[in-house]
């Protein structure tokens, strides 16, 4: 039946984090490999009150479809959460999406071509590669250093795809605590990344999950804040901000990249669900988002130091080992010496009942095999510190077998 499948899906392979994830499903495994959302998060109880009052008082409304470009009240509420952050959106700059991984789906299908060139982080969002894959985008990845995305390696990349006759589309960037490495982008990066795709005439695509999730320093402004063009196209999800399963996103693009956002989701869903869009809505204007985000800011931070605290404690000392320590989001970063392949350890921490997510399937041009990605978010203090331990024993194991001469750690 091979023959039936499309030569876009024929190209596209599974996601080695969501198959890895069916394994870490076992409860004795602590799993630090999936990025989902702490659920003692979750509005469950005040989002069952709103639906449930929605359900039975104005079912007419909230089980009708919605308009594609999303629910009037449910943007206005969003227009509000924004302003403070110095994104001036009107209603009608914003799309509500079936979450963001919906908005990466329309801007492949609003914006990219087979065989256009998108530039993207070393490493990124594998379920945006996943995307890009799958309507033959030609990515081209960009190291990323402590500030972010490296422009002079962006500026040089450029140059060789111009000078080989490709047609250059677009910037990938989830600019704060990023998915997968806890990095944040510095406003000046930010700033030198607007400069430059207004000099090559390239979209900039934010995707922004975890910027509200910042626990600790103080906030950058987002890229689309800085953009006088409309070349921004900006992603925020509702998934790690209220919860996930709702699926709900919105999206921020101006002119005729938003009409043909509107078209492609047209063809794709007609809308996202009208009743989740009012549960949202009402939460914003009952309870508030910053005011939500305030009480869960703390867990997550207290995850994190909890995260740090045990891998100083746990990791063999002076063998290279290094990791990021994010103000905000869900993940940690860790660079084991070159030689240790991470896709090789996770079958011996599994059976140390410990998960993570081998770093290589996140860097779209190969390398990173001696990086992984820890989420702090889902186990509580304790199995924060007893996964560590576990992890530290695998880690020492293979630096043996490596038989590696002890460097400094840096
Ligand atoms: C950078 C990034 N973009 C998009 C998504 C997709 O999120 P959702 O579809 O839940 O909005 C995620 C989820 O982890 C992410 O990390």
């Amino acid at each position: 039946m091979n023959q039936h499948l499309s030569k876009r899906v024929s190209g596209a392979k599974r996601s080695a984090i969501r198959e890895l994830l069916k394994l870490t499903e076992r409860p004795d495994v602590i799993s630090f490999a999936g990025g989902l959302p702490a659920p003692e998060t979750f509005p469950g109880e005040k989002l069952a009150e709103i639906a449930a009052e929605e359900l039975r008082e104005r079912p007419q409304d909230v089980l009708q479809y919605s308009t594609t470009e999303g629910s009037r009240r449910l943007r206005d509420a969003i227009v509000e959460w924004l302003e403070p952050q110095g994104v001036h959106a009107t209603r009608d700059e914003l799309l509500v999406t079936t979450a963001s991984q919906q908005g990466l789906d329309l801007v492949c299908k609003a914006f990219l071509d087979p065989g256009d060139v998108l530039f993207c982080g070393l490493p990124t969002y594998l379920g945006a590669v996943q995307a890009f894959n799958l309507f033959q985008v030609d990515k081209v990845g960009v190291p990323l250093n402590e500030d972010g995305m490296d422009v002079d390696v962006l500026q040089r990349r450029i140059a060789e795809q111009r000078a080989a006759g490709k047609r250059l589309k677009a910037i990938y960037v989830i600019p704060d605590f990023q998915n997968p490495s806890g990095i944040t982008m510095s406003l000046e990066r930010r700033k030198q990344l607007l400069e430059i795709a207004k000099r090559e005439d390239l979209l900039i695509i934010e995707d922004n999950p975890y910027g509200h999730l910042r626990f600790a320093g103080t906030a950058i402004p987002p890229i689309a804040s800085l953009d006088d063009e409309g070349r921004v196209v900006m992603m925020v999800t509702f998934s790690k901000v209220l919860c996930s399963g709702l699926r709900l996103a919105v999206m921020l693009a101006r002119g005729v990249l938003m009409d043909a956002l509107v078209r492609a989701k047209q063809a794709t869903d007609l809308c996202t669900s009208k009743l989740i869009q009012i549960m949202a809505a009402r939460y914003i204007e009952e309870v508030g988002l910053e005011n939500h985000l305030e009480t869960i800011r703390p867990i997550y931070r207290v995850k994190k130091e909890a995260m740090v605290r045990a891998l100083e404690t746990y990791m063999p000392k002076n063998a290279g080992i290094r990791w990021t320590n994010p103000d905000g989001g869900l993940f940690v970063w860790v660079w084991l010496p070159e030689g240790i392949d991470t896709e090789k350890l996770i079958d011996r921490a599994i059976e140390h009942n410990v998960a993570f997510v081998p770093g290589a399937s996140a860097f779209v041009d190969g390398s990173g095999k001696n990086t992984l990605r820890l989420a702090f978010s889902l186990m509580d203090e304790e199995k924060i510190d007893e996964g560590i331990r576990r992890l530290a024993g695998v880690v020492e194991e293979a630096l043996a077998a490596l038989e590696t001469t002890p460097i400094e750690a840096h």
